[in-house]
This record gives structure tokens, C-alpha cells and sequence, in this order.
């Protein structure tokens, strides 16, 4: 029988190469890959109803990028954030957040606070952003975070798995990732471990439904054994 699925998480990639196929700037294509997100969430929750969507926008290692691409693309999303604000509440979306975000540029910060906060009744949609997400950072910090609480002698999976920034999320069932590279990038690769894996080469700012229901479909002729026999 077929589960239901709970948890989509994309990494969102091939905005430069968008824009340079067009002869515009990289911001360009972090623009436009912006837009993407919002629409494809909804669709995923109202035509999909799966709860989780995670996007995975900002990267640990992203910072070693020039200080504009990485002011530039602080900057759209705090833009695109404030502008979605009045969609979450009026569309009922929590917003949530992967990474250490207290790292980010003050009035990022402050929005992303500002929307959690606003939604933080809602329960149906989550809109989860991985903002200064890396798992190898996140795996380090749980394992201090156990070792503060002195819960390393018993520890489980179980337990260990509440220090990590996914707590309360479901592992994702399927982790979707765009412009033709193959591989995680540090993107939740705890929660990963016996996620789906599906590859496109279409660009992020390219995404569309069509795009979002294609993975869905090939999703749906998968078996998952999760380590069992073949049903
Ligand atoms: C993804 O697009 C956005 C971020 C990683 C922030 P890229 O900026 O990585 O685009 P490409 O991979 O250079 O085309
Ligand atoms: C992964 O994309 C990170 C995000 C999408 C936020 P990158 O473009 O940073 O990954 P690499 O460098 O190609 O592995
Ligand atoms: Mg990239």
C-alpha cells in the first residue's frame, strides 16, 4: 500500500547558470528562484496535501561566496519574505527554519522571526527554510547539545534525532534537486537516510508544477524497503 507522503525537500539549484544562459546577472536568477519556492509549496500543499516542504536555500559553505552574490541574496529574500507574509497567514502556513539563522543579516533575521512567530498556530502546510544549514554543522551541534544534557550513555537514535534542527519534522520521503548535479551537497543527510532520491537538469528558476508533479509521479513507482525483503 501506498504511504502518504509528508516530507518534499529540494535543493534549489542552478539559479547562476539560469541567468547566465540569459546574459543577466547571477541575482537574476536568485530573483526568479525566489518566486519558485512560494508557488511550488502551495502547490504542493493544496493539489499534493503533503505538510512538509523544505527548501533548501542557503548553505553552511555558501558563505564563501562573493560578499555581494551573498548580501544579494539576503537581501530577495528578505524582499520576497515580506511580501509573502499576508499569503502564510491568510493561506495558513507555518513557517520553519533549518540553520543557525541567528547568523544572518539582522533584517532576515527579524523577518523570519517575525513570520515563524505569526504562524506558529497553523499545523496543516509547513514551509520549512534550510537558511545556514549544513548537516555536518548540525550534527556537530547536536552531539554538544547531548553532551550538555548528559544523555550520551543512553543514547538512541531516537533521542539523539531531538537535538537536530528537524525535531519535529518528518524525515523527508523524498529530496528533490535541480540543474543536473548529483549529490546532497550537506543537505539533510541524516534525515536522508532512507529518503528517495530524484535528479532533474531543469534550473530552479524553471521548476514549475509540471516539474514538482513529474517527481511525484516517478516518487509513486518506487518500492521502499527501508532495509526489508522485496514486498
Ligand atoms: C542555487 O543556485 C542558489 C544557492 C545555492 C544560493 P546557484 O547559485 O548555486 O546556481 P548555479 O549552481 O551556480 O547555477
Ligand atoms: C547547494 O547548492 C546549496 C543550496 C542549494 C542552498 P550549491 O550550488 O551550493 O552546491 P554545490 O557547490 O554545487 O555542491
Ligand atoms: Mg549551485
Amino acid at each position: 500500500m501506498e504511504t502518504p507522503l509528508k516530507h518534499v525537500a529540494l535543493i534549489l539549484d542552478g539559479n547562476g547558470r539560469w541567468a547566465k544562459q540569459r546574459n543577466l546577472p547571477r541575482s537574476g536568477g536568485h530573483k526568479e528562484g525566489a518566486k519558485r519556492a512560494f508557488e511550488i509549496a502551495q502547490h504542493a500543499f493544496q493539489h499534493w496535501h503533503i505538510p512538509f516542504v523544505t527548501f533548501y536555500a542557503f548553505s553552511t559553505e555558501n558563505w564563501q561566496r562573493p560578499k555581494l552574490e551573498v548580501s544579494t541574496i539576503f537581501r530577495l529574500l528578505n524582499t520576497h519574505l515580506k511580501k509573502q507574509r499576508a499569503n502564510f497567514i491568510k493561506e495558513k502556513i507555518r513557517l520553519h527554519t533549518l540553520g543557525d539563522i541567528a547568523q544572518l543579516p539582522s533584517n532576515l533575521y527579524a523577518t523570519l522571526m517575525d513570520i515563524k512567530q505569526a504562524t506558529s498556530q497553523f499545523t496543516k502546510c509547513n514551509l520549512v527554510l534550510a537558511l545556514n544549514y549544513g548537516a555536518r554543522e548540525e550534527t556537530l551541534r547536536a552531539i554538544k547539545l547531548c553532551i550538555q544534557a548528559s544523555t550520551v550513555q543512553s543514547l538512541d537514535w531516537n533521542t539523539f534525532s531531538r537535538y537536530l534542527y528537524t525535531a519535529d519534522i518528518p524525515d523527508p520521503d523524498l529530496v528533490i534537486r535541480t540543474s543536473g548535479e548529483v549529490r546532497l551537497s550537506n543537505y539533510l543527510c541524516l534525515q536522508s537516510a532512507y529518503s528517495e532520491l530524484y535528479f532533474t537538469p531543469t534550473y530552479w528558476p524553471d521548476f514549475n508544477k509540471e516539474a514538482f508533479d513529474l517527481a511525484i509521479e516517478n516518487y509513486k513507482k518506487r518500492e521502499r524497503r527501508f532495509g526489508n525483503a522485496e514486498q
